[in-house]
């Protein structure tokens, strides 16, 4: 996967550092936790670092992006797969969160192992900044959808039939050709003026679609 944005751009960066603190307060000796992805993810991880430096502890990742792995790497922080390993807690950014604790993700492109993260940890921690609060999702942004190439088309398609008023082809920043994800698919932005409660579900039953980035329902603590 190419560079996410935030590792240069960060906004609202003091927040996100005061965010990172708090989740490192609560990383202990022998934990296995879940990185996500993202700039909030980021600056928690950069200071998860500075604690098991400064506490010489040791911890294991589970990081949810290419890009996520080589930091650790760079971090020397430990990193297992999902599935070899039973997530004692996970911690993520959010594009957007509304009142029903209903979440966009996945701007980064990385919601398919932030989904999986999120439903195999016993528990979980969504770090928001108050940009990302909104009134109605979707307001300021777009449902990131992955999908297989050769099914573009009928998945834009399949995606302005259930109530979406446009939907985009994430483009490579590097060239002019779309980006590809860590699994080798497309992603689409598909802008809707309402999201319904069965919309996660009915998304991801469109044929080539391997995930979206809505998380309706999950069981999640929000810090803010
Ligand atoms: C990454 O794929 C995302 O789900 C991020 O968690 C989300 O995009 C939030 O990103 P920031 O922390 O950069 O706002």
């Amino acid at each position: 996967m190419e560079e996410f944005d935030w590792k240069n751009n960060i906004t609202n960066k003091e927040e996100k550092i005061r965010l990172g603190k708090e989740i490192a307060k609560k990383v202990k000796d022998g934990d296995i936790i879940g990185f996500g992805s993202g700039s909030t993810s980021y600056m928690a991880i950069l200071e998860i670092a500075k604690k098991i430096k400064e506490q010489n502890i040791k911890i294991k990742a589970v990081p949810t992006s290419k890009i996520i792995e080589d930091l650790c790497e760079e971090l020397k922080i430990e990193t297992c797969k999902i599935g070899e390993v039973e997530l004692d807690w996970y911690f993520d950014g959010a594009d957007e969160i509304d009142k029903n604790k209903w979440l966009i993700k996945g701007m980064g492109a990385a919601l398919y192992r932030e989904k999986l993260n999120m439903k195999s940890s016993n528990k979980n921690y969504i770090l928001v900044d108050n940009s990302k609060f909104v009134e109605r999702l979707g307001k300021n942004h777009p449902v990131p959808v992955e999908c297989d190439i050769d099914k573009i088309e009928n998945v834009k398609e399949a995606l302005i039939n259930l109530g979406a008023r446009s939907v985009e082809i994430k483009k490579s920043k590097l060239k002019d050709d779309i980006f590809i994800t860590d699994n080798g698919k497309a992603m689409l932005h598909a802008w809707f003026d309402k999201i319904e409660e069965d919309y996660e579900k009915k998304i991801n039953e469109i044929d080539g679609v391997l995930d979206n980035g809505l998380f309706i329902g999950y069981d999640f603590e929000v810090l803010n």
